[in-house]
C-alpha cells in the first residue's frame, strides 16, 4: 500500500525528531512492503518567519489531501504571547485541530518496563504499574470560546474566556472513551468539576447516559482536583480517563510526568474522517534545538500510533513499539532519561538503533 503523510516539522527540536521518525517509517515500509510518501507543510514559528503568519493559507487543504499528519513540535520564545495572534505558533496548532475536526486527543501514559526507575512516585506505587489512556476533548471548551477584553470605569481592564459545551460535543468524545475502554481494561473515569461548573453538569449527565449503553464498561465520575491528586497517589487505578479540553491539557502533563519522561509519550488527535494528526506530547525544547540531544522516542511512538489507528497496520505498529522497548532494554539512553553516570546517546543514534531493531 501507498500512504501519503503530511510532515509538519515545526520549530525547535521538531525537524530533528521528525527526521528520525520518518526514518523509522521508511524502515517499516521496506520491511513490510509499504510505500510512504511525504508532503512538507509549513506551520508554526517557522511559518511566521517565512511568510508572516503561523498558519499559512491552504494548510488545512494540503493536510486533508494526505492520509495522516505527523507533527514534530511548534513554538518558542521568539514567538511569545506578546506577538499578534496570527504570528503565534499556538494559534496555528488550535486552528489545524479545529479545521481538521480533530476533537479526540488520545494521550497514552504508560510506564515502560525498562524505565520503571524513572517514575518519580514511591516504589510501591510504581510497582503496581501505570497504563492509562487520557482521552481529551480537543476542539471545544474554553480554548475555543468567545474571548473579550474591555475597559471598566473602576476596575481597569477586564477579560473573559467563555467555556461552552454542547451535548453533541460531549457525546462524541464520550463514545470514543467507551469504545477505547472496550479495547483495554474496560474502565472509564470521567473527569469534571460538576460541583461548580454548568458545562460539567451537562458533561456528567451525557456520560451517565452513555454508561448505560456500555454496561460492560465500569464507569466513575472523578472531580478534576481529586483526579490530579489520585494521579500521584495511585495512578494504577486508571484505565481510560476522559475529560474536557483544558482539564485534559493539565492532567495529561501530570500523567506524562509520572511515567518518567515527557520525551517518551506520543499522541493522536482524530476526528470522524481522515487525516488524523500524530505528535509527541512534549514541546519544541528550543534550549536544545539543533544539538542532537532530543529524545526522538515520543515521535517514533507517534508513528506507531499512526500505523495502528490511521492505517490499521497493527503488526507494523507492534514492530515499532518493540524496537523502542528493545533499545531501552539494551540500556540506550538519551539525556532526558539517563540516570547520573549513564552513557548518553544523541537523537540520531537513538533513531538508528530503533531502525536497526525493526
Ligand atoms: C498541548 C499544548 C497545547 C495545548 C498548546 C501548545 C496550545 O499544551 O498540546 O497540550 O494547550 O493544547
Ligand atoms: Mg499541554
Amino acid at each position: 500500500m501507498n500512504y501519503k503523510i503530511a510532515l509538519i516539522r515545526g520549530d525547535g527540536i521538531g525537524p530533528e525528531i521528525v527526521h528520525e521518525a520518518v526514518g523509522v517509517l521508511d524502515k517499516v515500509g521496506e520491511k513490510f512492503g509499504h510505500t510512504f510518501t511525504y508532503v512538507d507543510v509549513l506551520l508554526g514559528g517557522c511559518a511566521t518567519d517565512a511568510v508572516g503568519k503561523s498558519y499559512p493559507d491552504g494548510t488545512a487543504e494540503v493536510c486533508k489531501s494526505c492520509d495522516a499528519v505527523l507533527l514534530g513540535a511548534v513554538g518558542g520564545p521568539k514567538w511569545g504571547s506578546d506577538k499578534p495572534a496570527e504570528q503565534r505558533p499556538e494559534t496555528a496548532l488550535l486552528a489545524i485541530r479545529k479545521d481538521l475536526g480533530l476533537y479526540a486527543n488520545l494521550r497514552p501514559a504508560a510506564l515502560r518496563p525498562a524505565l520503571a526507575e524513572a517514575c518519580p512516585l514511591k516504589k510501591e506505587t510504581a510497582e503496581k504499574g501505570i497504563d492509562l489512556m487520557m482521552v481529551r476533548e480537543l476542539t471545544g471548551g474554553v480554548y475555543f470560546g468567545k474571548r473579550d477584553r474591555y475597559d471598566t470605569p473602576d476596575r481597569g481592564v477586564e477579560c473573559t474566556d467563555l467555556m461552552a459545551y454542547s451535548e453533541m460535543e460531549i457525546e462524541r468524545i464520550g463514545r470514543r472513551a467507551f469504545e477505547m475502554a472496550r479495547l483495554r481494561r474496560k474502565k472509564v473515569s470521567s473527569v469534571d468539576k460538576a460541583n461548580v461548573l454548568e458545562t460539567s453538569r451537562l458533561w456528567r449527565s451525557v456520560m451517565h447516559r452513555l454508561a448505560e449503553e456500555y454496561p460492560d464498561v465500569a464507569y466513575e465520575d472523578v472531580l478534576v482536583d481529586n483526579c490530579a491528586m489520585q494521579l500521584v497517589r495511585d495512578p494504577g487505578q486508571f484505565d481510560v480517563v476522559v475529560t474536557e479540553n483544558m482539564f485534559g491539557d493539565i492532567l495529561s502533563d501530570e500523567a506524562s510526568m509520572i511515567t518518567g519522561s515527557i520525551g517518551l509519550l506520543p499522541s493522536a488527535s482524530m476526528g470522524d474522517t481522515a487525516p488524523a494528526l500524530y505528535e509527541p506530547i512534549h514541546g519544541s525544547a528550543p534550549d536544545i534545538a539543533g544539538q542532537d540531544k532530543a529524545n526522538p522516542i515520543a515521535t517514533i511512538l507517534s508513528v506507531a500510533m499512526m500505523l495502528r489507528y490511521s492505517f490499521q497496520l497493527s503488526a507494523e505498529a507492534d514492530a515499532v513499539e518493540q524496537a523502542v522497548d528493545q533499545a531501552l532494554a539494551d540500556g540506550w539512553r538519551t539525556a532526558d532519561i539517563a540516570k547520573p553516570g549513564e552513557d548518553i546517546i544523541g537523537t540520531r543514534r537513538m533513531g538508528q538503533i530503533i531502525r536497526d531493531n525493526i
